[in-house]
Order: structure tokens, then C-alpha cells, then sequence
């Protein structure tokens, strides 16, 4: 027998404030029609003053755990992926526990910037199978807002803050792609595309926190060529073909990123699950924060194939197969 893990439950959160695209052409020289056209983007959340990183994932982390029936005492580990820590030091996630009441297991934080719930998805169902941990919970969540630089147009339109969380809970099963769970993840990064995608600042480095920067074109013919060999991958490693795919829950960065690799898939758009429209690119937090939406308005049944993909800076990128 097999161990795997079965997400026992999902949730997310959004700041209240919508920030559209009208308002941000108040005060950059940028259209609504421009950014629609080149993004699919038309508003986007951003957290209040003194609101954090941590406030967005405890309240994610609750709705998982309402729906999964647990409490925080039944939890491992807390697994938060995200590029918006905080603060340097402790991780976010050791936030969270503190909040959430959990005073028993580990937490820490993981960091692959918008691949960051495939990799904290990877870590967490790695605990599971290797039987090191039972039940963890995975978020990733995000206050880009504060690291982007609101004179930069290239740059400043196209994210929003936001945090979704899983509850994965380990069952035993004979491992194969028809059994509800995780069936497998892949992660990749190569390092040398640092200056195309990078904050600049850091502790070690300005002492400050940095802005993003950024070079779009560059960003998106390396998204399209790698997720789609992540996804090629990942259906491979189970024998399955793009056919068996009941739903793609892409990092929600660009709609124009996520119709190619669409299209590629042959999925029509009625299986593709798309946010970035309302909450833009959440980084870390897009891809739990779209599989909630689908799981919530039911679209997303039980024994559904679920399809995850995501780039980031790194570049990071990576897959993951999900039985529902
Ligand atoms: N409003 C109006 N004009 C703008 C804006 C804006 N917000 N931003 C840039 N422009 C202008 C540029 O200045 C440029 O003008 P110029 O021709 O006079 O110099 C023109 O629009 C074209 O700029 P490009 O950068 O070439 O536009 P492009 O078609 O490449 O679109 C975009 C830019 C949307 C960023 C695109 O490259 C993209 O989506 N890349 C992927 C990046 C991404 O998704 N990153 C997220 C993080 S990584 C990830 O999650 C996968």
C-alpha cells in the first residue's frame, strides 16, 4: 500500500479593496484597453494598511480547515509559500501557527515566487509519503502590492495580493492515477534567468526590500516552452494523455500564457479555470486561490483530474496532478 495525500480541504481570502484598471490609469499613463488586451487583467485586490501577508494566509488557512472539518491542533506542518514574507525573519508560516493556535509540529516557509504552491504542494505531499507528516497545510499567500514599484507601468498592472490555502491529509491506497489524491508533482529551476524576473533588494543585498523588476517578453516565451514540458511530464510519469485532463488551474498570470497552454492541451475554455481576470497575478497564492473558486461554485467534482501548472522568477516552474 501506497501513502499519498487527499486534500481534505481548500480555502482563500481577498483583501477588500478592488483596485481597477480605471483607477490605476489615474495615476500611470496606461489604458483599461491595454491591459485587457495584453494581460486578460481588469482589477485586482490590494491589502489595507497593516494588513499582511500573514492576516491574508491565517484567514485562507480557517475556511481550509472549516471545510476539512479539522482543527489546528490536528496539523503537522504548515507549509506557506511566499516571496512577500512578513518579515526576514521569522517565516510567515511560524506566524500563522502562532495564530492559528497550533503549538505542536513544524512550520516554515518556502520561496519559488509564482511556482510557489507547486513547490509547497511538492514539500507537503513528500511529508505525507514519506510518512513524516499526516495532515499539512499548504498556503501560499502574498502581498506583492508592497514590493512593486507604482511608477513602473511594465510592472505595477499586472499583480494583486491574496492567499489560498489546501488541508492535504495522508490515506493509503495502491498508488495508481484512478485513486483520489496527489498523483505526482514535478519541479524545475534554472538560475540563470535571474535578471529577467528579480526584486531588487533583499537583507544580504540593499538592506531594503527592492521593487520587482522585470522583463515581460522574456518571462513569457520561457513560460509557455517550460510549463508546457512540465505538463508533458507530469501526464507521462502517470500514463495519462491531455484527453484525461478535467481541469487546467493554471498560476493565473496572463490569460494570454494560460490560452496557449490551452490550446496545447486541446482543452476548451469551459475546462480551464481563469481569476486573473479579478484578482490578476496573486504569485504564490493564484493557484489555491482558482481551485477554491472551482471547488466552491462546484465546478470542480469529486474525482476530478486536476492539472496545476506555474513559472516564476528563478525561473521556478513546475506541475502537479491532482484526483479530486
Ligand atoms: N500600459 C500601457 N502601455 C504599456 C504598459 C501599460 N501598463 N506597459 C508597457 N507598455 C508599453 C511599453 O512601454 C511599450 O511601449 P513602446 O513600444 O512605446 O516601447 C509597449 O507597451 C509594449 O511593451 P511590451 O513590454 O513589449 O509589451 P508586451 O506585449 O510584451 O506585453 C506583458 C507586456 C503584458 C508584461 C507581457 O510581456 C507579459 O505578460 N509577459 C509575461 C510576464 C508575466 O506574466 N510575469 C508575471 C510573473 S512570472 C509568471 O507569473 C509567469
Amino acid at each position: 500500500m501506497a501513502h499519498r495525500s487527499l486534500v481534505a480541504g481548500c480555502g482563500s481570502y481577498l483583501p477588500a479593496r478592488v483596485v481597477t484598471n480605471a483607477d490605476l490609469a489615474k495615476t500611470i499613463d496606461t489604458s483599461d484597453d491595454w491591459i485587457v488586451q495584453r494581460t486578460g487583467i481588469r482589477e485586482r485586490h490590494v491589502a489595507a494598511e497593516g494588513e499582511y501577508t500573514s492576516d491574508l494566509a491565517v484567514k485562507a488557512a480557517d475556511a481550509a480547515l472549516r471545510m476539512a472539518g479539522m482543527a489546528a491542533s490536528e496539523i503537522d506542518l504548515i507549509v506557506c509559500a511566499t516571496s512577500t514574507p512578513d518579515e526576514t525573519f521569522p517565516a510567515t508560516a511560524t506566524r500563522v501557527q502562532a495564530r492559528l493556535g497550533m503549538t505542536r509540529g513544524a512550520a516554515f516557509d518556502v520561496q519559488a515566487v509564482c511556482s510557489g504552491f507547486i513547490y509547497g504542494l511538492a514539500v507537503a505531499d513528500n511529508f505525507v509519503r514519506a510518512g513524516q507528516a499526516e495532515t499539512v497545510l499548504v498556503i501560499g499567500a502574498e502581498t506583492f502590492s508592497r514590493i512593486l514599484d507604482w511608477q513602473d507601468r511594465s510592472t505595477c498592472v499586472l499583480f494583486g495580493d491574496g492567499a489560498g490555502a489546501v488541508v492535504l491529509r495522508g490515506v493509503e491506497g495502491n498508488g495508481g492515477a484512478k485513486e483520489r489524491g496527489v498523483l505526482s508533482t514535478h519541479l524545475y529551476s534554472d538560475g540563470r534567468h535571474h535578471d529577467a524576473l528579480y526584486v531588487d533588494g533583499g537583507p544580504s543585498t540593499t538592506g531594503t526590500a527592492g521593487h520587482l523588476r522585470m522583463d515581460g517578453r522574456e518571462v513569457f516565451r520561457h513560460a509557455v516552452v517550460r510549463m508546457a514540458e512540465a505538463i508533458d511530464t507530469a501526464l507521462d510519469a502517470n500514463g495519462l494523455n491531455p484527453g484525461d485532463i478535467d481541469w487546467l488551474v493554471p498560476h493565473q498570470a496572463n490569460l494570454r500564457i494560460i490560452e496557449a497552454m490551452a490550446k496545447r492541451l486541446n482543452l476548451p475554455s469551459e475546462r480551464v479555470v481563469v481569476t486573473v481576470d479579478r484578482h490578476a497575478n496573486t504569485s504564490a497564492a493564484s493557484i489555491p486561490l482558482a481551485l477554491c473558486e472551482a471547488v466552491r461554485d462546484e465546478r470542480i467534482q469529486q474525482g476530478d483530474l486536476i492539472l496545476m501548472e506555474a513559472m516564476g522568477g528563478g525561473f521556478t516552474w513546475g506541475s502537479a496532478l491532482l484526483r479530486w
